[in-house]
């Protein structure tokens, strides 16, 4: 039996929910939101889908009732208020800061054995504040962000090399911020073949740096912040866990030492199974993307200090 909980129904976590169902990625699912009744709409909504798909995963809504999300193996953490057009994610930290300590404190009471997945923004400050507020091992926190920025990192190498976008494969690692993120084009390959071999390099900067501002593309374009893509990434990261896929994932982890960082929360590949984050996998760096992730994390722990500014932390 497997079970998932989904923090916030708005439309990140709905979406989640979703794909979870649809996919048949758990057993249980609990989605909870703090609006009463939007948590058991969007459930009741998503399980009158169950017979048309053919699921038999169970999704159930609350509201602010933890209780319900007992014995979670996994809870995904996507509450709080999204950006707006012009807004960066690093300007919600007050709000979603403290929203974040008061889920964290919820789901441990009932859950202590969960792996948190986490989604809310700025991702990569939020995942540091709840591994260090959980008080758990840093295998069990983990930020989702990488995992969202490489699948829209592919979909527009896809787009620019004319390539099958099942046969993309690539890496955003750093941070999760449009500044901060480092979409590894070094790495990057159609099918293992370098993506530089199917696109000019005048098309292939274009795609890192639309996927360097594709969240704030979308907000622009949709008046909030995207949901789809996002949902399905952390959907992708629940299940890497549950089936103890080991797949290797870029994501924010709390790193102790590797890539000569220390205490903070930031994107690299990391091999995801049972135990939540089972490895983190050491790649080579050009000096170019050397010398980015050090500035990449520098940024990161400047909203970092924030969260103790403002006595978050
Ligand atoms: C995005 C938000 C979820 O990148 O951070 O769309």
């Amino acid at each position: 039996m497997s079970k998932v909980t989904v923090v916030g129904a708005g439309n990140v976590g709905a979406t989640c929910a979703n794909v979870l169902v649809t996919n048949q990625m758990a057993d249980e699912v609990v989605l909870l939101d703090i609006k009463e009744g939007v948590s058991e709409g969007k459930a009741m909504d998503i399980m009158q889908t169950a017979n048309i798909l053919g699921t038999n995963t169970r999704l159930v809504g609350v509201t602010n009732d933890y209780k319900k999300t007992a014995n979670s193996d996994v809870v995904v953490i996507t509450s709080g208020i999204p950006r707006k057009p012009g807004m960066t994610r690093e300007e919600l930290i007050g709000t979603n800061a403290n929203i974040m300590k008061n889920v964290v404190d919820n789901v441990i009471k009932y859950s202590p054995r969960a792996i948190f997945v986490i989604v809310a923004n700025p991702m990569d400050a939020l995942t540091y504040l709840a591994f260090k507020h959980a008080g758990v091992p840093r295998s069990r926190v983990i930020g989702m962000g990488g995992a969202l920025d490489s699948s829209r990192f592919k979909c527009y190498l896809a787009k620019a090399t004319g390539a099958n976008i099942n046969n993309v494969d690539g890496m955003v690692i750093g941070g999760h911020g449009d500044t901060t993120m480092i979409p590894l084009l070094s790495k990057a390959t159609v099918n293992g073949v370098p993506v530089t071999q199917f696109a000019s390099k005048k098309k292939l900067q274009e795609a890192v740096q639309a996927t360097m501002v594709g969240g704030a593309t979308l907000t622009k374009l949709i008046g909030t912040s995207a949901w789809y893509a996002p949902g399905a990434a952390a959907a992708m990261m629940v299940e890497a866990i549950l089936n103890d896929q080991k797949k290797m994932i870029p994501c924010s982890c709390y790193l102790e030492g590797e890539y000569g960082q220390d205490d903070i929360c930031i994107g690299v590949p990391a091999i995801i199974g049972r135990k939540g984050i089972e490895k983190i996998v050491k790649i080579d760096f050009t000096k170019e993307e050397a010398a980015k992730f050090a500035e990449s994390a520098a940024a990161v722990r400047k909203t970092n200090e924030v969260l103790r500014e403002i006595k978050a932390l």
